[in-house]
């Protein structure tokens, strides 16, 4: 029997229907009753240049046809939907006991510093920051140290070319070795009055070891108006330490040098661990020192082209890894610096 249509290859095309995967589903549905090119879409366009006596038959035979596609198709696509839900399931094994919420924390230093940060923007001061490598100006000359103190040595300072130039000329770069070049950098900006605090990272030449680090936070503050005394150094330092921790904290100020301030200081707080009594932590003193302090040497003023009889202030400055320690009652300052999850895990509320 003649086969003008071609039927048989349809129905063949039918039968393979079940086999297809959902990419060649597609494309096959296309290919057999697309608008356009669908195979048997053009035998029915084609159908009225059949002769008039085959037409009907072939006509009836074409729709049929088209109706068990249409059923194929959709048949093969329910099977591979529920081969691939099932596929999933198999994927998941519910006998396996959930995870715990992993929920991340502040790193201890992270968080002092930022606890810090927050209560002196809250007495009006405001954030500046300045660039870890720093010129010999800006870190000792600027700010009163003598071209041939010893910080300035080698050993004490990471230069970075050492070769540059000559020691004491003020231009050989270097890693700051604290925060205190900024309050120059902040006095050069514009006028006073000034407010602010810098945390930010310093460098020293040092060992590694339990008390040291050759990379540390630090948090500087300066506050620069007219008429400005000692007694709001003490006022405002005093304020942060109680709400710092807690207002039952005491305070005292011991006389220390700096280059940079005159008078300067070391504010000592009750240790932390003992509350004053006298323990391993505070060496028996009941006393440990947060941070050092002072006014703004007259010197320093003028080198910024400030006025000294117009315009006073003070500045601190204090380390955030030291601070933890003392908070948390650390024994080494490395584990500040290590990923040791055992440490970190028991901060901020960390799920063991
Ligand atoms: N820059 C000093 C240091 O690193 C700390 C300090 C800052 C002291 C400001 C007084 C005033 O030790």
């Amino acid at each position: 029997m003649s086969d003008p249509l071609d039927l048989a290859g349809l129905r063949a095309r039918l039968a393979a229907v079940a086999g297809l995967d959902a990419a060649a589903l597609d494309a096959e549905e296309i290919g057999v009753l697309g608008r356009k090119q669908g195979a048997l879409t053009a035998r029915l366009k084609a159908l009225p240049s059949l002769p008039v006596e085959q037409r009907r038959e072939a006509g009836a035979s074409l729709n049929a046809l088209k109706l068990e596609f249409e059923a194929a198709f959709a048949e093969r696509r329910t099977a591979l939907a529920g081969a691939s839900r099932a596929a999933a399931r198999d994927a998941v094994d519910p006998t396996m006991p959930p995870r715990r919420d992993w929920v991340g924390s502040r790193h201890p230093v992270t968080e002092v510093t930022a606890e810090i940060v927050e209560i002196f923007r809250g007495l009006g001061f405001s954030v500046a920051l300045g660039p870890e490598v720093e010129d010999e100006e800006l870190n000792f000359l600027a700010l009163n140290f003598p071209p041939d103190h010893p910080a300035m040595d080698m050993h004490d300072t990471l230069y970075l070319d050492p070769e540059g130039s000559a020691p004491g000329a003020g231009g050989r770069l270097l890693l700051r070795t604290h925060t205190s070049p900024v309050q120059i950098r902040v006095m050069r900006e514009g006028p006073p009055p000034y407010r602010v605090v810098i945390p930010g990272t310093v460098y020293r030449n040092d060992a590694f070891d339990p008390s040291h680090a050759p990379a540390f936070a630090q948090i500087e503050g300066l506050a620069i108006d007219r008429g400005i005394t000692f007694v709001d150094l003490k006022a405002t330092l005093t304020h942060f330490a109680e709400r710092f921790l807690g207002p039952d904290t005491r305070v005292r100020f011991r006389p220390s040098f700096f280059p940079f301030t005159e008078p300067s200081a070391e504010m000592d707080v009750g240790c932390l661990l003992c509350g004053g009594s006298g323990c391993g932590a505070c060496k028996g003193t009941g006393w440990m020192e947060i941070l050092g302090c002072g006014m703004v040497h007259e010197q320093v003023l003028r080198n910024v082209d400030l006025d000294p009889e117009e315009w006073t202030g003070w500045a601190f400055g204090m380390g955030p890894q030291r601070i933890a320690m003392l908070r948390y009652g650390l024994p080494d300052i490395r584990l500040l610096y290590g990923g040791d999850m055992r440490f970190l895990s028991q901060f901020g509320g960390l799920a063991g």
